[in-house]
């Protein structure tokens, strides 16, 4: 048996909390970092209100036994995010396990919890089917297994609203667990996460530009992984269409020789952007840190169980903002109250408190004018946010560099569906993405104006780069380019900029039968056809093979695999226009593909015509490949409409195919084809 009280077992939290003196005990299920930074929120709100402490714990290193050990003037806190389908976060699959095994016993010796003080707030996506069912299965089980409810649940919806959902759920669970644990507020205090330090005599080639795991300058060799990304050089980089003024996408190959990444067809690929110039600039400014902005700094953390400092030190503040910190997305309204104080006019401290207190108002001026933290500050004091910042154009604000590194989020990583074979490009991982670009909605303060997806102008900037083209204006808001290497000489990289995109693969379950006897349904309209170019690649490689093994019959018992795919018009943004007869040709017929050209073929009553239409159309055998050849369904691409529409068209397939009761028993065809696994999505809002 594992032991529940032994000292210096890292894995028992009820002795660090003890030993730490801490009541509060936060749990994150987590897989992108949203819900971890939810629960450092948490914590930090509870040492600031109460003065207590908290631990804030991956549940994957902990053991769960003496979770009924949690004394009673303590709480425990589960921020727990709904991944995919319903499914929990990698992190907290055991901790689930071990709350729904009624066989899994605590160390009271029963799969009791009675008397635990808890509370639960969920992460979730009102766009997919099981909304927050993590965070609910949770609040339920510690109920049922007799844990009492301090303060009720509360649910963020990634789709919308998760800030707004937490701030109003927030004050009124505090209400409740103050009163649970019989603690009185103003008992805290603010007190510094961090300290930051400026370093005089630093060696240059110990000072980190952008990379994002410490061992990229120890040069300790460990796997390349989410906490350890790859810097991948580009090794080609295109535009498929560039058609309109409004719309354009890149392909980008991304070359991972040498550096021990694999993948599978349909994993997926995080990307780590940086924050673009004319950003970084403003906030410099705005801080009063442009002229400082290349010195080297050290940070400490202060309390490293509830704070660590989420990215390698000692670096610059200029790195900071450009590579670390998310200063690209819209400002919170709970951290411009918290910056108010630091105004440098009564004026701009009143703007910020407004915002921050005064909903309609930051919805109106912050929210639909999709501004950013440094505009807000700049607009606060009355500057134009539209000029370039310069050093002159500062705005006296004097907030702490440790407030900021403590209250922006760390820069995460963007996902993008590979869409690529690694059995055709072993070397190569291949992502085909649309430039995400959109207005802002005008208000009194500001105009209307382009914004930027961060992750895809990302992606466009290192296309240009890497093919020496003049950047266009137009994308001079976009993120700029990583300028630092790994290997070589450091110092070099300042003059040559090399071209690297860093970057991770997480595994998906979005995967191929592995018999290629069943038929195969894929629907992936626009960029969602990006993981399907991957399985048809998979498909004419295991092709290739076989032929080359049992002659040209070998594909006879195939089934047939085929693609609805959908774009605008055949001469615009048809994606691989040029590949797919190739693939055609391989597959000897066992590859089909339907296209639906929205702008160009329209039905008979003008309406336009889309991949369900022709699915519809192509019922008969949609049918028979699934309910008789036990086929396999795949969709990929947007989540609200497209996605719900083709499941939908599913179902009507199936329904009527099936005779009897039709729409029911299509829909109950449809989930069970979900069950069983083989009607797979990945699909995004
Ligand atoms: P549209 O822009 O002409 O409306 C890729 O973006 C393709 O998906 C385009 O042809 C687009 O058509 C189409 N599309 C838009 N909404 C869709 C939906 N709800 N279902 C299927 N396809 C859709």
């Amino acid at each position: 048996p594992k032991p529940t009280n032994g000292h210096g077992n890292p894995r028992d939290f009820i002795a660090k909390m003890k030993d730490s003196k801490k009541r509060i005990v936060i749990f994150y299920g987590s897989q992108t970092g949203t819900a971890e930074e939810y629960a450092i929120r948490l914590a930090k709100e509870a040492k600031s209100k109460f003065g207590l402490a908290s631990l804030v714990c991956d549940p994957e290193e902990y053991d769960f036994e003496n979770l009924d050990q949690l004394p009673e003037d303590c709480a425990v806190i589960f921020v727990m995010a709904t991944y995919g389908e319903g499914e929990p976060t990698d992190n907290a699959v055991t901790l689930m396990q071990n709350l729904a095994d009624e066989s899994f016993e605590f160390s009271n010796g029963s799969h009791r919890l009675d008397g635990l003080k808890y509370v639960v707030f969920g992460l979730g996506n009102k766009t997919y089917e099981h909304y927050n069912l993590i965070g609910r299965n949770v609040d339920e089980t510690l109920e049922k297994l007799g844990g009492i409810r301090i303060g009720e649940r509360g649910e963020g919806d990634d789709d919308k609203s998760m800030e707004e959902d937490y701030l109003e759920w927030k004050d009124g669970m505090w209400d409740a667990f103050a009163a649970a644990l019989g603690v009185e507020e103003g008992q805290g205090g603010d007190s510094a996460d961090f300290a930051v330090s400026e370093l005089d005599s630093h060696p240059p080639e110990k000072v980190y530009l952008g990379e994002l795991s410490a061992r990229a300058l120890t040069r300790t060799k460990g796997i390349h992984d989410a906490k350890n990304p790859y810097p991948a050089p580009i090794s080609d980089a295109h535009e498929l269409f560039q058609s309109t003024v409004d719309r354009n996408c890149v392909h980008v190959e991304l070359n991972i020789e040498g550096s021990g990444i694999t993948y599978q067809h349909g994993d997926h690929v995080g990307l780590w952007p940086s924050n673009p110039d004319l950003e970084v600039d403003r906030l410099l400014c705005a801080l009063g840190l442009y002229e400082k902005k290349d010195n080297v700094i050290g940070i400490e953390s202060l309390d490293p169980a509830l704070a660590k400092v989420p990215f390698p030190v000692p670096t610059t503040y200029a790195t900071v903002l450009r590579h670390y910190i998310d200063i690209s997305a819209v400002a919170g309204r709970q951290i411009l109250g918290n910056l108010s104080r630091f105004a440098p006019t009564p004026e701009a401290e009143a703007f910020m408190k407004n915002l921050n207190t005064n909903k309609e108002e930051y919805f109106r001026v912050i929210t639909n004018g999709c501004l950013k933290l440094g505009e807000v500050l700049q607009l606060a004091c009355g500057n134009d946010i539209t000029a370039q910042p310069t050093s002159e154009n500062t705005t006296g604000w004097s907030i702490p560099f440790d407030i900021i590194v403590s209250s922006i989020p760390r820069l995460q990583p963007r996902y993008y569906s590979i869409s690529s074979s690694p059995k055709l490009y072993s070397n190569a991982i291949h992502i085909t993405a649309v430039v995400l670009k959109y207005e802002s909605i005008p208000n009194d303060l500001v105009n209307q104006r382009w914004l930027y997806g961060i992750g895809s102008n990302f992606l466009l900037h290192l296309k240009h780069a890497a093919n020496g083209d003049v950047i266009p204006v137009a994308a001079l808001g976009g993120p700029t380019i990583p300028s630092y290497q790994i290997e070589g000489p450091r110092g070099a990289y300042r003059q040559e900029a090399i071209y690297k995109a860093p970057v991770h693969v997480r595994r998906s379950t979005f995967r191929l039968p592995t018999n290629p006897k069943s038929p195969v349904i894929m629907v992936g309209p626009g960029t969602g056809v990006a993981p399907f170019r991957g399985f048809v690649q998979e498909r004419v490689a295991l092709a290739r093979r076989s032929v080359e093994k049992n002659g040209p019959d070998a594909l006879a018992d195939w089934g047939r695999i085929t693609l609805f795919y959908g774009c605008r018009r055949s001469d615009e943004d048809y994606l691989y226009k040029d590949e797919w007869p190739k693939y055609t040709e391989e597959l000897r017929g066992k590859f089909t593909m339907h296209v639906a050209l929205s702008r160009e073929k329209y039905k008979a009553d003008g309406s336009k015509i889309y991949v369900q239409d022709l699915m519809w159309d192509d019922r008969e055998h949609i049918a028979d490949a699934i309910l008789n050849g036990k086929g396999y369904v795949y969709i990929c691409g947007e989540a609200k409409n497209m996605s719900k529409q083709v499941e939908d068209v599913l179902a009507r397939i199936l329904g009527e195919s099936k005779g009897g009761s039709g729409p029911i028993e299509g829909v109950a065809e449809v989930k069970l084809l979900k069950e069983r696994s083989r009607l797979m999505l990945d699909v995004w809002s």
